[in-house]
């Protein structure tokens, strides 16, 4: 049996005899000859079938057509003028799977692409952002692992809600109403810190998101993390070491895909060389105005052009902590001297791409989280559950949830947020 090697492997050896598998990413041919670049998930190479060797198939070598798939045996040779420097000299070949007609071609739709997003993931910046999001995980699962924290699972079927009514989907529950999809693995990991204390997660997470912005996804991937004993500046530092992990192991892993990508990977250095900026929201609001000449009215969130405007400024993520407690969820503790505000956190990427991560330290008066949840017209008795957290053996607390599409979409410099992940949701998107 033939064995083959990665299209990378043979580039690797430079010389020799070579048998490679893969689809068809470019071709032309001539009377003569017949070039095709074939790529592999390592990379493409330059093929040539010469006519005088294959005189008997020839109809067949020139009718090849872009994505079919064929595994080639033939010579190693340099050729400055092939893509990627090397050449094979093709002296057997074999068609596995046809293609005709293939629908992707240049200069298509945005629309189209996302119409065929099933064919279009084999395009080659689909496939450097997948492998980047391939690291992204993997740095996420090492990065807690080592810091000793246990992997946990919370119910994506939830009773309540966590992060405001306006965005959660409801599911017909065999014909119950009050079911919904997780916005957040969050007041089910709080409960188990009692046990684990340290615990993290990377599971999908659902929002009924009526914006079409180019950083909302109505499913997408959320990396989040509970820890016991917790201040809320030991939340902010892990956030900061996690994020420094994920893009140091992307910088070392997929230097190929960035270039692919075009994405300056020296934008990204000062993120893992320079400690984040620290900001309050009163700070953020004032640099604001001084800087960008916005003003924000104090008690208002920040919306995407503000944050926008405020990393353009910078080049590392900037940490703004201490937003008003009106436009924060119920959970997160007061601020001791100044109540109005909480100990809350939104970390946003530097560049204009904003909010990749959210984070606090959670209240632990059970009277104020009733209150809270009143205010924001919720029925504690819901609640139950999450309260009896507050109830028993309760200790300070707290962790952050991290947008994994969000961190990609940052690293790879995307446009929009739909390109990190492979088949997007939103609110006009839900096919192929
Ligand atoms: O700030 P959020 O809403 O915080 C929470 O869900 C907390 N319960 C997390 C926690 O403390 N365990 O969401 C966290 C992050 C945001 O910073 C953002 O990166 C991402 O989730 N996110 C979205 N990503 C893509 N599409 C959306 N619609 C998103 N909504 C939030």
């Amino acid at each position: 049996m033939t064995s083959f090697t990665s299209i990378q492997d043979a580039i690797n050896k430079a010389s020799g005899a070579v048998s490679i598998r893969g689809w068809i990413y470019r071709e032309r041919g001539s009377n003569k000859l017949k070039f095709i670049v074939l790529r592999d998930s390592s990379n493409i190479i330059q093929c040539v079938f010469e006519r005088t060797k294959f005189e008997k198939c020839w109809e067949e070598i020139d009718h090849l057509q872009v994505e079919a798939s064929l595994t080639i045996s033939g010579t190693l040779k340099q050729d400055d003028r092939a893509p990627t420097g090397y050449e094979v000299q093709v002296s057997d070949f074999k068609i596995i799977g046809k293609s005709e007609n293939y629908p992707i071609t240049k200069d298509q739709s945005t629309e189209f692409l996302a119409d065929n997003r099933h064919l279009w993931l084999r395009s080659r910046k689909m496939v450097a952002t997948l492998k980047i999001r391939s690291t992204v995980f993997a740095a996420i699962h090492d990065y807690f692992r080592k810091e000793g924290f246990y992997e946990y699972h919370s119910p994506i079927f939830q009773s309540v809600q966590c992060e405001g009514g306006s965005t959660l989907f409801s599911v017909d529950y065999f014909g119950k109403k009050d079911v919904f999809l997780g916005q957040t693995w969050q007041l089910y990991a709080e409960p188990a810190i009692f046990g684990l204390e340290k615990i993290y997660t990377i599971s999908p997470s659902f929002r009924a998101e009526r914006s079409k912005t180019s950083r909302h996804l109505t499913e997408y991937w959320h990396a989040e993390m509970e820890l016991a004993w917790a201040e809320f500046k030991d939340i902010m530092d892990h956030g900061e070491k996690l994020l420094k992990h994920i893009v140091q192991k992307v910088l070392q892993e997929n230097k190929a895909e960035l270039e692919i990508l075009e994405r300056d990977a020296s934008k990204l250095l000062p993120t893992i060389t320079k400690p984040f900026l620290r900001l309050t929201y009163t700070e953020a609001l004032k640099i604001l105005k001084e800087k960008c000449k916005i003003k924000v009215e104090w008690g208002k969130d920040l919306r995407t052009i503000e944050e926008e405007k405020l990393t353009q400024l910078y080049d590392v993520p900037v940490i703004v902590t201490h937003y008003p407690k009106i436009v924060k969820a119920f959970y997160m503790t007061e601020n001791p001297l100044h109540p109005d505000v909480v100990q809350g956190c939104d970390f946003l990427a530097p560049e204009g791409f904003g909010e990749i991560v959210g984070g606090s330290h959670r209240e632990h008066d059970l009277e104020k989280i009733k209150q809270r949840l009143l205010d924001q017209g919720e029925d504690p008795a819901e609640y139950e559950f999450y309260l009896d957290t507050r109830r028993y053996g309760s200790v300070p607390h707290g962790g952050f949830g991290l947008g994994v599409e969000r961190v990609i979409r940052w690293i790879c410099g995307l446009e929009n947020i739909k390109d990190a992940i492979p088949f997007p949701r939103t609110m006009e998107r839900y096919k192929p």
